[in-house]
């Protein structure tokens, strides 16, 4: 769920293009979200799909007409005004290159073109064309006016077109719109101006060329947590080993795979971060020594020797006075099976921790892989706070109120920025 979108107004525009289907998922997407979604058509979009598909999925009049009146508080309203006026969140999905045109040369001869005129808020757009269409200078140049006036584009992405052929002109999937449009309405929001960097994922230490060492995170947590940051309006970084589960969009994605990689990526990023969570499940130890060819089968024991990996947040702790405190907060997670309060606070104290986050991970339906999470908040201050059986989305979204109350725009100035942070 997103919440981001609960209540808001959502202009979704049409234009013609067989990609015009794929805004059925859309719109599905925004109603499931709680938005309530103006569908605005093309003439020609209307001849790819029906309005009363529209109609019949968000349960609102769906317009294709410029002299339409509209019905609002018991008011009859100019139609493309008063949904102008109305929205959060402009976006056009397909956007063909003539309708690109016209926003870019400000026509207003067709609703969706003088209702674009007419509103002024965030507006995000999801090309679809043939590629020499896309690439023509002329829709370049389209383009980049749009984005000088501040429009948001998503994609378009390289595959099969409708002509055929393969290229770049594929409109973006509607899980990707819908991840773009949550980030493009939580600008401003509390955490806007923040630089929220989450790691999430197992990370895998290689045994040989097809083996490694790893463990059941799936990054379900860690992609819940980035979704929440980017929907208050946080710049947010996602350093994640391999993900059992969609990225989430709106992010800085950074693959990794081992607990060394994990380390390198976050301390080369650590100067630019407001706040860390370590939602990770990092290895402690990995071979030290993986074979270069895949290790064969034999009747005598194996025996794999280990060494230690570096811990990512005890380092960064480690830091954190030389740095002038720097992250402005660090949050980890403790996954545990025994003494899970003692083990919990021992590590918010060793990893100098503002916060630390106790799930239980031998509970059916708390911490790996599953889609909910029962949690305990563990502070400096000795405070501590047991949260009932959530989705690991309403976890996620309640960890980063703690950070908007800690940090949220009124409460923060950006401190003074250290010089660098030195390689161990
Ligand atoms: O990914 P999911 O399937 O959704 O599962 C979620 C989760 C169970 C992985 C997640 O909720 C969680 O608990 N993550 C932390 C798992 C873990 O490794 O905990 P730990 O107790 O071993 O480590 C404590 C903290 O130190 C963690 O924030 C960890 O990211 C960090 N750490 C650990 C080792 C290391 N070398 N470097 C670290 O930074």
């Amino acid at each position: 769920m997103a919440p981001i979108l609960s209540g808001k107004r959502i202009i979704l525009g049409i234009s013609g293009g067989i990609a015009a289907y794929k805004s059925v998922t859309l719109a599905s997407r925004f109603t499931q979200a709680n938005a309530l979604v103006d569908v605005i058509m093309t003439h020609s979009a209307a001849k790819f799909v029906a309005p009363v598909t529209f109609q019949s999925i968000t349960q609102r009049s769906v317009a294709t007409d410029t002299f339409e009146f509209w019905h609002d508080a018991g008011r009859l309203r100019i139609g493309h005004v008063a949904l102008a006026h109305a929205a959060d969140l402009f976006i056009i999905a397909p956007a063909t290159a003539h309708t690109i045109a016209r926003l870019a040369l400000g026509l207003s001869d067709d609703l969706l073109s003088i209702t674009a005129l007419s509103y002024k808020g965030p507006m995000l757009l999801a090309p679809a064309m043939e590629t020499n269409m896309w690439t023509h200078p002329a829709t370049m140049h389209n383009v980049q006016t749009l984005r000088d006036w501040g429009v948001d584009f998503i994609g378009p992405a390289e595959g099969r077109l409708a002509s055929g052929e393969v290229g770049e002109g594929r409109v973006a999937e509607p899980e990707e719109i819908f991840e773009v449009a949550c980030k493009v309405i939580g600008r401003g929001g509390p955490l806007d101006g923040l630089r929220v960097l989450i790691t999430a994922g197992g990370t895998r230490e290689p045994i040989d060329p097809v083996r490694f060492m790893g463990n059941h995170s799936t990054g379900k947590m860690g992609a819940a947590l980035a979704r929440a940051a980017r929907d208050l309006g946080a710049e947010t970084v996602l350093v994640h080993a391999p993900l059992a589960v969609h990225p989430p969009g709106g992010v800085t994605l950074v693959p990794v795979h081992t607990a060394h990689q994990m380390y390198g990526a976050v301390m080369e990023r650590l100067p630019k971060t407001d706040v860390l969570i370590g939602a990770a499940a990092v290895a402690d130890y990995r071979p030290t020594d993986s074979a270069d060819r895949k290790l064969k089968k034999s009747p005598k024991q194996q025996i794999i020797t280990l060494e230690r990996t570096p811990d990512i947040l005890q380092t960064v702790g480690e830091r954190r006075e030389e740095t002038r405190r720097h992250p402005r907060l660090v949050i980890g997670f403790a996954a545990e099976t025994n003494d899970l309060e003692a083990n919990a606070v021992d590590k918010l104290t060793k990893k100098n921790l503002d916060l630390i986050v106790l799930n239980d991970v031998t509970a059916p339906d708390s911490g790996f892989a599953v889609d909910t999470n029962r949690v305990t908040l563990f502070e400096r201050d000795g405070s501590r706070e047991a949260w009932p059986l959530m989705s690991k989305d309403e976890v996620a979204q309640a960890i980063m109120q703690r950070v908007v109350a800690r940090l949220g725009r009124r409460n923060w100035k950006r401190p003074r920025q250290p010089s660098q942070v030195d390689e161990p």
